[in-house]
């Protein structure tokens, strides 16, 4: 396996950058997230993200306050007006289901904000409680997905404009959902983005589609839309593109929304789940 070790603590133990799925995903060690990250330290987290789409940390201990310090070393913070919050924080969405739900929250392919008009940059997901076995979360590259397209399906793709929307999704009253989704009058977003976008921070294309939110392409019908969706949708979530993380409690995995997909297992009915979620504002695409 390869691995990058760079000394960049004060104390000099070195932080370690192990990349994990063949496409998506590498684990960072050596660093405690309750304290703030020195310039270094954050430089390294920042570039494993750009580079890996997703980066985790293994048994961390974060009260609420320091989750969110942390997130604010990445950027503003965005107050998510659909999920339930933790109590007295309005920053941290619960990502919770309780042992008598049978439905949870993310389980489908989705890139989180792609609805908004300056989608988030990614979110900090810091697990709480996890059940005995199940609630894995998967991850899938939309780098890999997009290099390994033919170079004419590329050029066609780079001409076309995604629509997105939260309509379908959070402004539907769903009883499966009630308590830990609302304010679905607030589900008025739609935004249009490049098919193919250039990465802020690593500069490398991305595919930017995702079966959670994207409705069509703009132009089109959305019959006219579907069979080139369901196509790059089939393509984007091969294996090989994707990695399986299983969580431990105190595990947290910080994602990055225009590079990645994420996908939320659920297969651990009867158990509870409950996982605290930040999401940092991102940029506008292009
Ligand atoms: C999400 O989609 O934000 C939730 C992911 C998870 O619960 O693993």
């Amino acid at each position: 396996m390869r691995s990058n070790t760079v000394d960049v603590r004060p104390r000099g133990s070195a932080v370690d950058v192990r990349p994990l799925g063949s496409a998506v995903g590498a684990e960072i060690s050596g660093l405690d997230l309750a304290e703030p990250l020195a310039p270094p330290a954050l430089a390294t987290v920042k570039g494993a993200l750009a580079g890996h789409g997703v980066v985790f940390f293994r048994d961390q201990t974060l009260t609420e306050k320091q989750h969110i310090a942390l997130a604010r070393q990445f950027g503003a913070i965005n107050v998510n007006r659909f999920f339930s919050h933790a109590d007295g924080y309005p920053e941290i969405a619960l990502v919770v289901k309780e042992p008598h739900q049978t439905r949870n929250i993310g389980g489908g392919w989705h890139t989180d904000h792609s609805y908004d008009a300056v989608p988030a940059l990614g979110s900090m997901l810091y697990a709480r409680e996890i059940p005995p076995r199940g609630g894995d979360t998967l991850f899938a590259s939309m780098y890999a997905a997009y290099d390994a397209l033919s170079d004419g399906l590329k050029r066609t793709l780079e001409g076309l404009r995604g629509v997105h929307s939260s309509r379908h999704v959070f402004g539907v009253k769903r009883d499966d959902l009630e308590g830990r989704i609302g304010n679905y009058e607030a589900a008025t977003q739609d935004a249009i983005h490049p098919v193919v976008i250039i990465h802020p921070d690593s500069g490398k294309k991305a595919l930017y589609v995702n079966p959670g939110f994207t409705i069509g392409f703009d132009g089109w019908t959305a019959d006219e839309s579907k069979p080139l969706l369901d196509y790059l949708y089939r393509h984007a979530a091969r294996p090989e593109f994707t990695y399986r993380f299983e969580w431990q409690e105190g595990s947290l995995a910080f994602w990055d929304n225009r590079s990645t997909w994420h996908y939320a297992l659920n297969d651990y009915q009867g158990e509870r789940r409950l996982l605290h979620r930040i999401t940092i504002e991102g940029c506008a695409l292009g």
